[in-house]
């Protein structure tokens, strides 16, 4: 039984204009070419690639995000999850295929200047600056702006309060729940469109994986679009606008969260039988 509706993740409704965690909108195409109302605001589009010289590890794999929704990636080990998150993020080249933001395409753009479009990624591994201070690392999200930043780190300390208190501590003496907290603050500090989550609640306790993932959909009420791969793949799929098997570096299965937890062969095969 899902408790789907009882996380009001089907709320559109944006907290007013001063609660935003995301710059104003600004318009991004050029005049004259109206964007396309009905295309979701991020898609990788029938993409193809792998890493270096190797084989293709996504094949003609396609993965989008509504505006201000939830987008869920699951599927087995070696899926290509995190290959198509990077390939997204534009850490990997594509052989085919296309990535467009807001109707932008951007997949020629390098990682650097998806960020400065609106992207934020925080990585399976290696998210946080462990030496450094929980106030360091959300100051190094920062680092592309050029104003004020502090407004944007009290909203952080808002929405999580406990790096407030550690705000001094250094991030490799956190617990991980804690740490992985650190590295969606400090994706957020650079007030993005779009959120890109590799496994946020890896190796957290169920406690701490609700809790993150309540703070999760408090960020797409916010505006913020969300994509997000999740081995914890039931309870990510109950917080799903939209959720995305992955199979091979295929689509297997797509569908709202709430359609693809009633789908018996995907309950069956990817959500442990029950
Ligand atoms: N840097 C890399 N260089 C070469 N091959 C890689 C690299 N990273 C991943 N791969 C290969 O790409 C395939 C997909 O890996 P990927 O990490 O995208 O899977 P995943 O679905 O994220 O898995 P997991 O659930 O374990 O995180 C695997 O066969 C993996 O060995
Ligand atoms: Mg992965």
């Amino acid at each position: 039984m899902s408790d789907y509706g009882s996380r009001g993740n089907k709320d559109r409704s944006i907290t007013k204009s001063s609660d935003r965690l995301t710059a104003p909108p600004q318009r991004s195409e050029p005049r004259g070419t109206p964007r396309d109302a009905s295309a979701p605001f991020l898609i990788g589009e029938a993409m193809t690639g792998g890493y270096g010289r190797g084989a293709d590890i996504l094949h003609s794999c396609t993965i989008a995000a509504e505006a201000g929704q939830i987008a869920v990636i699951v599927g087995p080990n070696g899926a290509g999850k995190s290959t198509a998150m990077k390939a997204i993020f534009g850490m990997l080249k594509l052989r085919e295929g296309a990535v467009k933001i807001d109707g932008d395409d951007i997949t020629g753009l390098s990682p650097q200047d998806r960020v400065a479009k609106g992207m934020a990624f925080v990585p399976q591994t290696q998210n946080v600056f462990t030496s450094m201070s929980v106030e360091e690392n959300l100051e190094m999200g920062a680092f592309l702006r050029r104003d004020d930043i502090k407004g944007t780190m009290a909203q952080v300390y808002d929405l999580f309060p406990i790096l407030k208190d550690k705000r001094r501590q250094a991030a490799g003496e956190l617990s991980g729940g804690q740490r992985q907290q650190v590295a969606v603050g400090r994706a957020l500090m650079t007030q993005p469109k779009v959120l890109m989550l590799d496994e946020p609640t890896a190796g957290v306790s169920p406690i701490v994986m609700d809790e993150l993932f309540d703070r999760i959909i408090e960020i797409a009420r916010t505006g913020i679009t969300i994509l997000m791969v999740e081995q914890n793949a039931r309870q990510a799929l109950e917080i799903a606008h939209k959720g995305y098997v992955l199979v091979q570096g295929a689509n297997a299965y797509e569908g709202t969260g709430e359609e693809l937890l009633a789908n018996e062969e995907v309950r069956r095969t990817f959500l442990g039988g029950r």
